[in-house]
């Protein structure tokens, strides 16, 4: 048997285990089954104003992008400049921050400099239900980063992200690449378990998003993978539907972004595996990882 049809298979063995737990994610109301039209009117329409004139703002940095809603198909958003180095620390919100602006001598923070500045955040009001701050985990140097979407429940518990149902199955996929979870590094948009695993409001996306940026930067991986629409349009700032963001190359502040389904979503949609997998073996491909494959 190849290696890639040995691989697909134990992927797909550990899929339909892992759909089990889709009739839990519709008992626990899980974001992906909640689709809320006001929400997604509100993001179609949203511009989130700037920060105050008080607050010195992130330089050149976009709006706040629109967050993601399942449907219909929104118009493209035409791509803002991009955001310029150096790296400022957050500073939407001059509650309960430390201090702002790049490091002495130009330097770029490091993650645990990043995570000190997040501090006990109040940034916004997701800070009222968490348990847990969840920055990330993984390799500081990593070259592979996989962004999802914000904590869950267990995640939110653990202070660690993707450790539910959906981290189960990402820690497959990311061995079936050839990776374990220690050789790459995980992280989110939202670092707080939105409440009943609602989608981030924008206001919590723009609060959040500079300390994402931020950890890009510190660990200047090789490629990304967006897991799901909302880290992949609010990395792209591009709201184009994930089904037709997914699968094709992108960059982000020069680094090459693979948008691919999210895997709470391959839970909820077991048929989409195999499409997220080919968007997987294209990240293999990009590192000379063997695939199995032709071409
Ligand atoms: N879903 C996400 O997007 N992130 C997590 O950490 C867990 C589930």
């Amino acid at each position: 048997m190849s290696e890639a049809l040995e691989t697909s298979q134990v992927l797909s063995e550990v899929l339909e285990d892992l759909r089990r737990h889709l009739l839990w994610q519709e008992e626990d109301g899980g974001r992906f089954l909640q689709m809320d039209a006001r929400l997604a009117a509100e993001a179609r329409a949203m511009r989130l104003p700037r920060p105050p004139a008080a607050v010195r703002p992130v330089p050149s940095a976009p709006a706040s992008p629109a967050p993601v809603v399942e449907r219909p198909a929104p118009a493209r958003v035409p791509p803002p400049a991009p955001v310029a180095a150096p790296l400022v620390l957050p500073n939407v919100s001059a509650q309960a921050r430390p201090s702002t602006g790049p490091l002495p001598g130009g330097e770029r923070p490091t993650l645990d400099e990043i995570r000190r500045e997040l501090g006990d955040c109040r940034r916004c009001k997701l800070c009222t239900g968490r348990k847990n701050i969840v920055f990330g985990s993984g390799n500081p140097r990593a070259e592979l980063v996989f962004v999802g979407e914000g904590p869950g429940e267990s995640e939110d518990l653990q202070g660690v992200p993707f450790v539910g149902a959906a981290g189960q199955l990402l820690t497959k996929m990311i061995e079936a690449m050839g990776y374990r979870r220690d050789d790459i590094y995980i992280c989110n948009v939202v670092k707080c378990r939105p409440p009943s695993n609602r989608n981030p409001e924008p206001d919590e996306v723009s609060a959040c998003e500079p300390f994402l940026r931020a950890q890009l930067k510190a660990i200047q991986p090789k490629a990304i993978v967006a897991l799901g629409k909302f880290a992949a349009q609010t990395l792209l700032r591009d709201s184009t539907p994930i089904t037709r963001l997914r699968g094709t190359w992108r960059e982000y502040e020069g680094i090459q972004l693979m948008p691919t389904f999210h895997p709470a979503y391959l839970l909820r949609q077991p048929a989409e595996k195999r499409k997220a997998w080919e968007d997987l073996q294209q990240v293999m491909k990009f590192f000379g990882k063997p695939t199995g494959q032709r071409g």
